[in-house]
């Protein structure tokens, strides 16, 4: 059968690391806080010439190197981004240009904190059905540029950053490598909760992140118990035989909620969320990168990804590496 199958990541941060006490002299919050409620110690922040576009280009470069693949064999960029270059062209067509993948097909996908799971089963789906052969699936945010720096129920959570996987089309056994099986969902109703203030066709203006926090949390652990139990359900895993999730890092408490509710030890979580914070769509992509990288994710791990978001949307897929 043909499967989705990761042949590389790769990832990319600002150079600016700011830090809870550094936040804490322009904005009425302390380093003490935002551990206690987040775990957060520092996130990384975009500084002059760094954009969406050119943290998406150093992740999928150091993707493309990590799998051995040229760039001219990439056919498909699939970029999750809320906080992309312009509003248009899509920033994956100045991904495509910047690393010279002439004639792949190149668009943006917008769901927020789960716009890399949205990104990831669009280019699965596109794989099975013949239409693309190589992808880049990347997640890139640069949300600092958004963030009410005068609001610290918001501004203290969210860094910058990009991922990127490289999928490629292999025919494999049934217990072979691949993506299995991916859930998408999302509830429109409760798009007040997790928002920007503007746009392009409303006021004209960019805006800025607004949300009650203490809602999307609540929602946050119920809608990922349920998708993961779905996706589970699915592939006929359990949740014991997952050897990793890799979560979107909104808070260390959701985290910890999540794996208590499918009885994981929190072992098994990777986390990035003390140290970058809540990157949106890069989140996933960062920690699945890290975890690659240092060794605990390895080939034959059964591996699940979650993620949860503003809309609010969100999804799970679960991947054999
Ligand atoms: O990525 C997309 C999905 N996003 C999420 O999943 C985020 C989900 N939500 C959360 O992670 C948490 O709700 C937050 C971290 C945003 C907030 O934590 P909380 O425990 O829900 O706190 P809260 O909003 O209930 O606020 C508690 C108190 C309030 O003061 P009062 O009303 O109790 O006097 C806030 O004003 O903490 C105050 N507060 C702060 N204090 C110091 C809010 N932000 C700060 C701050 N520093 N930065």
């Amino acid at each position: 059968m043909i499967r989705s199958v990761v042949k590389g990541s790769g990832s990319s941060l600002p150079k600016r690391v700011v830090t809870n006490e550094e936040l804490a002299k322009t904005v009425d919050t302390s380093d003490q806080w935002i551990r206690e409620r987040t775990g957060i110690t520092q996130r990384y922040i975009a500084g002059e010439g760094e954009t969406t576009s050119t943290l998406a280009t150093a992740a999928a470069h150091a993707a493309l190197a990590d799998a051995g693949i040229d760039a001219k064999a990439i056919d498909l960029i699939v970029l999750a981004t809320a906080t992309p270059d312009r509003t248009f062209p899509a920033t994956a067509t100045l991904v495509q240009d910047a690393l010279g993948c002439d004639g792949a097909a190149a668009f943006d996908v917008a769901a927020v904190c789960s716009g890399f799971l949205y990104a990831l089963a669009t280019a699965d789906s596109m794989i099975k059905t013949g239409m693309a052969k190589c992808a880049l699936v990347i997640g890139a945010e640069t949300f600092s540029r958004i963030l009410d720096w005068e609001d610290r129920a918001t501004c203290v959570l969210f860094g910058d950053g990009a991922g990127a996987v490289v999928l490629s089309a292999e025919d494999v056994a049934e217990d072979g490598p691949g993506v299995l099986a991916s859930r998408l969902h999302a509830a429109g109703e409760h798009g007040d909760l997790l928002y920007v203030d503007g746009g392009p066709s409303t006021t004209g203006t960019v805006g800025k992140v607004r949300m009650m926090g203490r809602e999307v949390f609540r929602h946050a652990v119920v809608n990922l118990a349920e998708v993961l139990e779905e996706v589970l359900t699915a592939t006929g895993y359990t949740a014991a035989d997952i050897d990793w999730v890799v979560p979107h890092q909104a808070n260390r408490r959701i985290l910890d909620a999540t794996a208590r509710k499918l009885g994981l030890p929190i072992d098994k979580v990777i986390v990035t969320v003390d140290r970058h914070a809540n990157t949106s769509a890069a989140s996933v992509p960062l920690a699945f990168d890290e975890a690659r990288r240092d060794g605990r994710l390895k080939q034959g791990d059964l591996v699940m990804l979650e993620a949860m978001g503003g809309g609010f949307t969100w999804g799970a897929s679960l991947i054999r590496l």
